[in-house]
């Protein structure tokens, strides 16, 4: 049975088994060329409208540890600007329509790969995502996120492996996504992946804590508690998710930097000793202390490397359909 439903991967609604992919990519993890041969003959293009260090790495060792060969565009930078809006009068800055561009990867390639981010100023057009979708419509093969404009599922899987790699008690770990201080408005994408991610799994007590007004969207955080005081969700943690998101009520806005959201080895104390974990890149000593990150506490280097296994479960699936 395929582990994925269709023909894209973009949300952890695409996927039919969380667990046995996070189980497959556990297996990539402990015999990484196992499947060299499955990727053949295809290519992946892998097109990145913003930044990125580890996910373009990661995803590119893992089509190459499937036999595939992975072709980096960095679109944002490199490529001419695209126009995603249907029946745009082009005038303006744009060069190319998403409308011509994408069938064209849809021949040069066998699954493509796309890295968007949000606006952050309009929300109806980040969460209507836009952008990938376009891509999903006219490109007609198999598309993988990235990152889109509200959620980072390979990140998202990621995360939830290196729970599932380091949490060996026969119950269920209390983890916690905490809002952490940054200096500039983030989107709400990893926040909004990982409540997503953690929820559809269902094998963790999942709380969400963050200053007033900093909620996020309903659709992803489901019924998991909302704690506006930090110390009281950190009680007996077993892991605590730091990232910093921008308001989604009131979009895209920072409404405090309160420092004292900051994670810190006093507030660790509260915690089951947890284990800590973040996306990265991380501001420290804005989003989290230098102690914390130097400390045998911090599981973020072994979340990072864990990027790998999750592209690849997701590439293999995508190659057997
Ligand atoms: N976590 C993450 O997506 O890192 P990059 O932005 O470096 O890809």
């Amino acid at each position: 049975m395929s582990l994925l439903k269709g023909n894209t991967f973009i949300s952890a609604l695409d996927v039919t088994d969380i667990n046995a992919l996070a189980a497959k990519a556990l297996a990539y993890k402990a015999d990484p060329l196992t499947d060299k041969k499955l990727g053949e003959g295809k290519r992946i293009g892998c097109l990145f409208l913003n930044p990125s260090m580890r996910t373009r790495l990661s995803t590119q060792i893992a089509a190459q540890n499937l036999g595939m060969e992975a072709i980096i565009f960095n679109v944002g930078n490199e490529g001419w600007q695209l126009e995603f809006e249907e029946e745009a009068i082009m005038s303006g800055k744009t060069v190319e329509h998403v409308k011509d561009a994408a069938p064209i990867f849809g021949k040069y390639f066998d699954i493509l790969a796309i890295r968007t981010f949000p606006s952050l100023v309009n929300k109806e057009d980040d969460y209507s995502e836009l952008y990938i979708n376009q891509f999903i419509k006219y490109a007609g093969l198999p598309v993988v996120s990235l990152e889109s404009a509200t959620l980072h599922p390979l990140q998202s899987l990621t995360d939830l492996v290196t729970i599932k790699e380091t949490f060996k008690e026969p119950r269920k770990p209390k983890v916690v996504l905490t809002w952490a201080p940054h200096v500039k408005p983030l989107p709400q994408c990893v926040a909004n992946s990982f409540a997503q991610w953690m929820n559809a799994w269902g094998e963790v007590d999942f709380v969400v804590t963050h200053p007033e007004d900093y909620e996020l969207d309903k659709k992803f955080t489901g019924n998991a508690p909302i704690i506006y005081d930090q110390d009281e969700a950190l009680k007996d943690a077993d892991y605590v998710y730091v990232k910093n998101w921008s308001t989604y009520n009131d979009y895209g806005k920072i409404y405090s930097n309160e420092p004292e959201w900051m994670l810190t080895q006093e507030k660790l104390q509260l915690t089951n000793n947890a284990k800590v974990m973040h996306c990265l890149p991380v501001r420290r000593n804005v989003e989290l202390s230098d102690e914390i990150l130097d400390s045998p506490n911090s599981i973020v280097t072994q979340e990072a490397g864990n990027r790998v296994w999750a592209a690849q479960a997701v590439l293999s699936e995508l190659l057997k359909k």
